[in-house]
């Protein structure tokens, strides 16, 4: 069977949909590189060095592991000179990376998780990276961290690396979700799905359940009615999964439905959550709306949040339509209380 490329569909699509401006393809392309690289590094494990922690912390207070500093400087070098960004943010890095005065400045801002998952790396489960797009607005010269603070529907594309027993690259650029597989003999990344579509319905929650007794009560009830099962107001039986891995997580979801939340918790009061808005949230819910799914932070939009900080988190509910929407009204209704 003859299969597309990802220059070849980037390629038609601009031709289609006349959506891709030459440096947001060389922007994909590069990032697809690099997720490449990186993919190799997370396949070498332990022959390769790279498993176990760093001596350092981020600015998030979490231990760095090598491999999210190693995805990290890929992600730098591979995008610093090809000339299509002003800047890049990321987990790792306190604050935004300006491409250096030597290069090219583009009008493009990139924001990635380098390596999401970071607790299974040394377990070899699956891991990944997100990223998100921006167009820097205005033209202010110069960059700075406000260029970055767009609400998530102002992206121009996002996407995330899924290194599994595949490896696999999804993508959105505004039309439509497509899924690309690394073919290891030739290099080449190549579509396999196109139109990626989220059932509306699912029997699959995923969620850190150790974390039960510190919900609101509106993710409460939510669960404890799947847990109900079929003699529950449900009237069906729920099954659970729980990778720990964000892009596992999620592209289960886009492969055959579910809802994945990362609610706020009783832990940390003063956070609306884990998960990061910016380089994991966003991305996220891009790909999962352009699937057909929704994507909320229990009440609203995600997309339609506007950043404050570069870092700042965020509840996450989302996939199939109908489950979050459930989520949403016992949001609303102040339920569970
Ligand atoms: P990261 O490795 O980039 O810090 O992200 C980990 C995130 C996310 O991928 C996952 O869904 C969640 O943290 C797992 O959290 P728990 O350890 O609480 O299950
Ligand atoms: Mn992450
Ligand atoms: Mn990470």
């Amino acid at each position: 069977m003859k299969r597309i490329s990802l220059t070849q569909f980037l390629v038609e699509q601009q031709r289609e949909h006349g959506r891709i401006p030459g440096e947001l393809r060389l922007l994909v392309e590069v990032v697809a590189r690099a997720c490449k690289r990186i993919a190799i590094a997370v396949n070498k494990g332990a022959l390769g060095d790279v498993l176990g922690s760093t001596e350092q912390s981020n600015v998030q207070g979490e231990v760095v592991k090598k491999l999210d500093l190693i995805a990290n400087e890929v992600l730098i070098e591979a995008n610093e000179w090809g000339g299509h960004l002003a800047a890049m943010a990321s987990e790792e890095m306190d604050s935004i990376h300006v491409v250096p005065n030597r290069y090219p400045q583009g009008e493009y801002l990139l924001l990635f998780d380098p390596l999401d998952g970071s607790s299974n790396i040394d377990v070899n489960v699956s891991i990944g990276t997100i990223f998100s797009v921006l167009r820097k607005v205005g033209h202010a010269r110069g960059v700075s961290e406000e260029d970055f603070l767009q609400p998530g529907r102002q992206q121009a594309a996002a996407g995330y690396c899924v290194y599994g027993p595949q490896t696999t690259l999804v993508l959105t650029l505004g039309n439509g979700v497509a899924a690309f597989t690394l073919d290891r003999e030739t290099g080449s990344w190549l579509l396999t799905q196109g139109g990626a579509a989220i059932p509306e319905d699912t029997r699959e929650f995923s969620i850190n359940m150790s974390n039960q007794r510190h919900w609101a009560p509106p993710v409460q009830r939510y669960i404890a009615e799947c847990l109900a099962g079929r003699d529950g107001p449900r009237g069906k039986d729920f099954n659970m999964r729980w990778v720990a891995s964000m892009v596992a997580d999620v592209h289960r979801i886009l492969s055959r439905g579910g809802i994945f939340m990362y609610p706020w918790d009783a832990r940390e009061p003063d956070k609306p959550g884990k998960l990061r808005l910016m380089y994991e949230a966003n991305p996220m819910a891009f790909i999962v709306e352009q699937a057909g799914g929704m994507a909320t932070d229990g009440r609203q939009r995600i997309l339609d949040i506007v950043p404050t900080r570069l870092h700042q988190r965020v509840a996450v509910v989302l996939g199939s339509r109908n489950e979050v929407q459930r989520v949403n009204g016992l949001h609303r209704d102040g339920a569970g209380g």
